[in-house]
């Protein structure tokens, strides 16, 4: 793992828009593995500024919640209104808001579009992702894979704990409208990727990134699993 302290956010944002820029530069085919949340934010705002083309760009992202999956209508491809969320808290959205309404991929994958068990295949097939975007939470979960998560787990369906289930609903009309799963890729689905981005924004992920860095590998800390990857880099800040 190369660890790496920022000055700060804007500082780590750049860092890595600047790299992702600079390989798909390099190779118009990219795949990019994205994450929702608040950390990738300021890579995406970058990549905004960008004036390097990515129509040859292919994204997975990481997780969505079953039920809020977004239709693609395959016959307005390229054209507006190709992908439709179907909320306003589902990641897809979230993706449109933050990146997709202003950066043109050639084609971005959702788990739960497709049955969860082929997304691993169709990653695969376009070659596997050559760069993923991670966020960490407190618990040192990555994606959706929480505490307990095994190494060789592919891309699956998670039921949602309780207490998410409450955190989230604060985002929603009504408790009962929050989905109780979400469709992520596993651990082994992430590993995979030929070069990892593990971000880390804030104080309040200090003492976990440290024992996901330097504890010891373990399903309580899925983050820590990282540590065998051959390719990875931490960056992080106060
Ligand atoms: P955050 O979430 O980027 O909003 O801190 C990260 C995560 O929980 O994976």
């Amino acid at each position: 793992m190369e660890i790496i302290k920022c000055k700060s956010y804007r500082d780590l944002s750049l860092q890595v828009g600047i790299d992702i820029e600079y390989q798909v530069s390099r190779n118009s085919k990219l795949v990019l593995g994205l994450a929702t949340g608040s950390t990738p934010k300021g890579v995406y705002e970058y990549l905004k500024s960008s004036t390097v083309d990515f129509s040859e760009v292919r994204t997975f992202n990481l997780d969505e919640y079953v039920g809020l999956e977004p239709e693609f209508n395959s016959r307005l491809k390229g054209k507006k209104g190709y992908g439709v969320p179907k909320h306003k808290q589902s990641y897809y959205y979230f993706m449109n808001e933050h990146l997709f309404n202003e950066v043109k991929f050639k084609r971005s994958f959702f788990p739960g579009e497709s049955q969860s068990d082929t997304y691993d295949s169709l990653i695969d097939a376009c070659g596997g992702i050559d760069i993923q975007i991670l966020g960490i939470g407190t618990n040192g979960h990555i994606a959706f894979n929480e505490p307990g998560t095994s190494r060789d787990s592919l891309t699956h369906v998670v039921d949602l704990t309780e207490n998410t289930i409450k955190d989230n609903s604060r985002f929603f009309d009504s408790i009962d409208e929050v989905p109780k799963q979400a469709t992520t890729m596993g651990i082994e689905s992430i590993m995979r990727a030929k070069q990892i981005y593990l971000l880390a924004n804030g104080k309040h992920k200090k003492d976990i990134l440290e024992k996901a860095c330097y504890g010891d590998i373990t399903s309580d800390i899925p983050a820590s699993y990282l540590q065998e990857h051959k390719n990875i880099k931490v960056l992080y800040c106060d």
